[in-house]
């Protein structure tokens, strides 16, 4: 047999960032959003880029006090713990953005090629407003530069996983994020 171990028989990693510190910057976050977009024309679109970012959003949507409409797409840029370095389209969006007020919800900004990728999609859409709100960010790695107006924790260049973030598609159910600790890597 080849499955994961249990989480909660087999810690795997170590943890760097636990519930307890991620629901309340979470409430911060959202405290910060709700007051940027007090006067909404139409309700925010929360844009969810799938798959990391849904832990994130399930909260963030719940703490929000704004109205929001979610929205999905989905890319693909990263295999294992490197980066491709090239972002494919996988998902589009499904409704029409043209002026609409956008929080784009990321799971982690690392060299900024998918959120570049991604504003510069979003743009085309012409919605009135395109923000970026990302629980994570690792700015030491950063190649193209990207504005992230929302960062729940800035964290030092290690890879993680839980609370949404993977390694090859596994490990996304932690509730608390954990440095994975990769040999020869
Ligand atoms: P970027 O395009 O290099 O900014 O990478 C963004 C994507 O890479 C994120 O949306 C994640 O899916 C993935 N990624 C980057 N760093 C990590 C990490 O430490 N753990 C898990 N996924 C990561
Ligand atoms: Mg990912």
């Amino acid at each position: 047999m080849n499955t994961p171990a249990s989480p909660e028989t087999t810690p795997i990693g170590t943890v760097l960032i636990d519930r307890t510190e991620i629901s309340s910057r979470i409430a911060e976050l959202a405290g910060e959003i709700d007051a940027a977009y007090a006067s909404l024309e139409s309700p925010l679109i929360l844009l969810s880029v799938l798959k990391g970012s849904i832990l994130f959003l399930a909260d963030l949507a719940r703490s929000l006090t704004v109205p929001v409409e979610l929205e999905f797409i989905a890319v693909r840029s990263y295999e294992g713990t490197q980066s491709t370095g090239s972002v494919e389209l996988v998902k589009d969006v499904s409704m029409p953005l043209r002026d609409r007020d956008v929080l784009m919800i990321e799971d982690i900004v690392d060299t900024g090629t998918t959120i570049a990728f991604l504003h510069e999609h979003i743009r085309r859409h012409a919605p009135r407003s395109v923000r970026l709100a990302s629980l994570l960010n690792k700015e030491s790695r950063r190649e193209k530069s990207v504005t992230v107006d929302y960062v729940g924790f800035d964290i030092p260049d290690r890879f993680v996983i839980g609370y949404g973030l993977d390694y090859d598609g596994i490990y996304r159910n932690l509730p608390d994020i954990r440095v994975l600790d990769t040999d020869g890597d």
